[in-house]
């Protein structure tokens, strides 16, 4: 299956390639600080061409074995990057289940990129990919996700505490899911 190419009135959704690593980088670069609190710990050379390269490869790879969709938000103009979402751990089987998650620039925030992004991607999970159920989870302080998931559908399910190590401590999420309920896999 080709990878996604999701265009919509400020956005071009889609999985980055080779020639986008320098955009990647300066993205990754120029939100270190935003993105921190927000973020497991980066690995080592995280904001290296050469790790995007083996990376975009990595994430090329995750597509073709339906492991992961690891979408990148372009500039429809500029051409620069402005966020990323990524549906990862892709479970088959009984599950048909999916984990969001994303990012989006400091001065993007508030425009409802995010949400304009999201919603041809998670269209495209559901359709083409056959997802039956996305996961994401936020950590109860980041309202801002909260309202966009609950904008999106996204029904709360649990609170987890101490679910994910972000930015090098434990953190309680809250979980929330969105299902298809066209889903017809049987
Ligand atoms: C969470 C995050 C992705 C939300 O991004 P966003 O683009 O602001 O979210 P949305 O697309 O839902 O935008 C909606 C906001 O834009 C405003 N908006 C302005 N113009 C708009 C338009 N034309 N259409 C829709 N909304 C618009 C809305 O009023 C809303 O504001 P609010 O959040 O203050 O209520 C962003 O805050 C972020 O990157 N945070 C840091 C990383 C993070 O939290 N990641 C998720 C971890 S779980």
């Amino acid at each position: 299956m080709e990878p996604p190419i999701l265009t919509t009135e400020r956005l071009v959704t889609r999985m980055a390639e080779p020639r986008d690593v320098p955009r990647v980088v300066a993205y990754f670069r120029d939100q270190q600080a935003f993105l921190a609190p927000f973020s497991p710990r980066r690995p080592p050379g995280f904001i290296t061409e050469a790790y995007w390269h083996e990376r975009i490869a990595q994430s090329l790879d995750d597509f073709n074995a339906d492991r992961a969709m690891r979408l990148f938000l372009f500039d429809r103009a500029a051409g620069n990057v402005l966020g990323t979402c990524s549906f990862t751990q892709i479970e088959r089987g009984p599950a048909q289940y999916c984990v969001l998650g994303f990012g989006l620039s400091e001065g993007h925030q508030g425009r409802g990129l995010m949400a304009e992004a999201l919603r041809p991607a998670i269209g495209y999970a559901f359709e083409a990919l056959e997802i039956h159920r996305i996961g994401a989870n936020y950590m109860p302080h980041n309202r801002r996700s909260g309202r966009l998931l609950r904008r999106l559908g996204f029904v709360v399910e649990g609170y987890a505490r101490d679910y994910l190590l972000i930015n090098g401590r434990w953190e309680d999420h809250v979980l929330t899911s969105l299902t298809n309920p066209q889903h017809s896999r049987g």
